[in-house]
């Protein structure tokens, strides 16, 4: 798990470097809260959960929705926004911590379904398997590859169905509407249900590899790679524990 975490770290530490959370406060409490909920845990299963989601990956799609090359309800809102406000608005929502949605009533033949398209790929029509890039956990490889776990079903199904579907106003990723075309509408539930129903670890893992780098180098001169590792973590801790952390962590950036 914190070998996991310490891997994606290496690629996502440096994605957003000019960006400060803190600045985005008002406008997640004021324009994002409504729909996708203060912690970014949305109730509402159309619309995507962003706690714990990769910034980068965040601030990409804001960039997108604001070239109306993704549209709907999001292109209107991302018009307003500024590159700093994503950056901050990105970083914000990559700090919350995802918490679980109540769930439906559970088709388990379907999640098993879903966990070997998931794992293995659909080998007779070639359809690679998702974990190749979403990583086994769901928690995406790289920073382009977004979080799947513990994302709501249906907002998934809509997601597949619009990359299959290669309509010109949905997300237009070359390599997921390849893909997607392969899959039957059975296929598409079965592999939602089986991620919405995974738990979220990225936060946990990333916050473990956090601890090791933090408390490993802590006699590093503030320039280093290490110091920025420091000030991350000294950032995240707040985000997990409450505010009030943030006191026990100052040591870490002396
Ligand atoms: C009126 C409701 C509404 C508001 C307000 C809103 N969103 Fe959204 N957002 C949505 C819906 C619905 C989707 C998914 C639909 C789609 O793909 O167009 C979405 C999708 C997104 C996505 C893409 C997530 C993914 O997994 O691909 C991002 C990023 C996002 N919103 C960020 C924001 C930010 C940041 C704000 C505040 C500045 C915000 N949204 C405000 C409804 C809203
Ligand atoms: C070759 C790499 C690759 C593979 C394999 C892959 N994906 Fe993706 N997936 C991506 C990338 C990259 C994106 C982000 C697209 C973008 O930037 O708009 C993505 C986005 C998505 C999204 C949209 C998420 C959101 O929050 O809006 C879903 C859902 C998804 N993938 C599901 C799957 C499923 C299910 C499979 C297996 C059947 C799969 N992916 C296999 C690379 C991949």
């Amino acid at each position: 798990m914190i070998c996991l975490g310490l891997a994606s770290l290496s690629v996502r530490a440096g994605a957003l470097p000019q960006s400060d959370p803190a600045q985005a406060e008002p406008l997640v409490t004021q324009v994002c809260a409504a729909c996708h909920g203060a912690d970014g845990n949305s109730i509402n299963p159309t619309v995507p959960s962003l706690a714990g989601q990769g910034a980068h990956y965040i601030y990409e799609q804001l960039t997108v929705f604001k070239a109306q090359l993704r549209n709907g309800v999001m292109s209107a809102i991302a018009v307003n926004l500024t590159a700093a406000d994503m950056r901050n608005v990105a970083a914000s929502f990559a700090q919350q911590i995802p918490r679980p949605v109540l769930r439906s009533a559970i088709d388990s033949n379907l999640v098993a379904q879903g966990e070997r398209i998931y794992r293995d790929g659909i080998l007779a029509k070639g359809v690679p398997a998702c974990a190749s890039c979403h990583a086994l956990n769901a928690t995406g490889l790289a920073a382009e590859f977004p979080q799947l776990a513990g994302q709501h079903a249906l907002y998934l199904i809509e997601q597949l169905r619009a990359f299959r579907s290669g309509n010109p106003a949905s997300n237009s990723n070359a390599m997921m509407r390849a893909l997607a075309v392969n899959l039957t509408d059975r296929e598409i539930d079965a592999v939602a249900q089986y991620l919405a129903v995974m738990n979220k670890p990225r936060n946990f893992a990333y916050f473990g590899a956090q601890v090791v780098i933090g408390l490993g180098n802590r006699n590093s001169p503030p320039n280093s790679g290490n110091h920025e590792a420091k000030t991350e973590l000294a950032a995240i801790i707040p985000a997990l524990f409450g505010r009030e952390s943030s006191r026990r962590t100052s040591w870490l950036l002396q």
